[in-house]
């Protein structure tokens, strides 16, 4: 029977990783997968994370399962975490949750659960969206449709057509796909103001948003970044929001996710709460244990967490630091706008405006490694070779 099966094109995402990694220039420098790297070029293991892992090491007694959407424990201090100890709702019990395999695990499971509540409910998505978006949702069988987002002209976010977008095209009870923060791949963010604007849009057009946060703390800090996040569980009656651990405790291969669910009101919710453990049983059974108690124990820890910020701030300004530096070396005639789009925009993505021929020229002739579409992890590049990839980039789209 396998022999009726064609072979897929790897994913490009994980494509441009395997390519860089088998390239034996020197000097290459990796703007491609999104991982947090070191001024040295390694992607570390949080000091926080590490001596979490030792407590458990020599604590933990049990293998055994733990249940079908995960700990307790990680679900409510992450709670408390991306929505503040204050926030209206936490203590509501209109918050169904589950711990899901990864930031990707989480959308699936929300998207799987949105399939069963409203099978003919379309997810819009951002033109462009993170690549995985697509066939993560969609496997699901919920349609999917674009709206505008990124200007790839004035390298900022296009609101008002969002807006117009969606009031012309979307139906009451679809769902609309937002980057919580550090918008990927752009690194265009919505502002506080925009959100403002946009929370009420979607409860007149009775639309709900489904909130993917996967980089929080990575762009301006915890509560900025969580801002449009916590304002949509405040003033929305239902939302659904996934939060990744990957990035921001550099845990991506113990895949740590979660995935909240506002409810009406807690009767729902408990009947939702249900609905998470069946679904997840169908698709993986129970989420993995190991990267959740470590965060579990961080932000259950005053010292550990203390750590775990200090660590999440050095990241964060490492990043921004990265962006002045290649903001400055833009700065010349002809790459003025990138310039300024580089230091606006947020977290570990920028996207450039080169097209995939010059994508595939930077690769091939400077060895710098970006998705053709033209979006680079800041995060991958340092002091040293920055003036190298902007001479290169300008090179390119003289
Ligand atoms: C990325 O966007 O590069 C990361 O989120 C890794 C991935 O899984 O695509």
């Amino acid at each position: 029977m396998f022999d009726r099966l064609d072979s897929l094109p790897p994913d490009a995402i994980m494509a441009l990783m395997q390519q860089c990694k088998a390239d034996t220039r020197t000097d290459k420098v990796d703007l491609g997968v999104g991982v947090y790297k070191d001024a040295a070029g390694t992607v570390p293991i949080m000091r926080a994370v590490k001596t979490a892992e030792e407590i458990i090491f020599g604590e933990e007694k049990t293998k055994t399962y733990v249940g079908t959407t995960g700990r307790v424990g990680f679900r409510e201090t992450m709670l408390e975490l991306v929505l503040g100890t204050d926030h209206p709702v936490l203590g509501s019990g209109r918050i169904a949750s589950s711990q899901a395999a990864g930031g990707s695990g989480a959308l699936r499971l929300g998207a799987q659960l949105v399939q069963a509540a409203a099978p003919d409910a379309t997810v819009w998505v951002s033109t462009p969206t993170w690549a995985n978006h697509i066939p993560l949702i969609g496997s699901t069988g919920l349609k999917l449709q674009n709206y505008p987002y990124y200007n790839r002209d004035t390298l900022g976010v296009d609101f008002d057509d969002m807006l117009a977008h969606l009031d012309a095209n979307a139906k009451p009870g679809d769902l609309v796909l937002l980057h919580g923060c550090c918008h990927n791949p752009t690194g265009a963010d919505l502002s506080h103001a925009e959100w403002d604007r946009l929370v009420p849009f979607m409860n007149e057009r009775g639309l709900v948003p489904f909130i993917d946060l996967a980089y929080l703390g990575l762009g301006r800090g915890i509560e900025d970044d969580g801002y449009g996040l916590r304002l949509v569980v405040r003033d929305c009656a239902e939302s659904l929001f996934t939060v990744s651990a990957s990035k921001n405790y550099g845990l991506y291969k113990e895949r740590v996710g979660l995935l909240a669910v506002v409810c009406n009101n807690p009767d729902e919710a408990v009947v939702i709460q249900s609905r998470l453990g069946a679904i997840q049983r169908t698709l993986i059974s129970m989420p993995p244990d190991h990267g959740a108690q470590i965060v579990e124990r961080i932000l259950g820890n005053g010292d550990l967490k203390r750590m775990w910020m200090d660590e999440l701030t050095e990241m964060r300004e490492r990043i921004n630091g990265l962006r002045q530096l290649l903001s400055e070396a833009l700065n010349v005639q002809g790459g003025e706008a990138i310039a300024r789009a580089v230091v606006a925009q947020n977290g570990m993505f920028s996207m450039l405006p080169v097209t995939k021929d010059q994508a595939i020229r930077l690769r091939e002739d400077h060895a710098i490694y970006m998705t053709n579409s033209g979006r680079i992890n800041i995060a991958g590049a340092n002091a040293s070779n920055i003036p190298g990839v902007a001479d290169a980039l300008l090179s390119v789209l003289s």
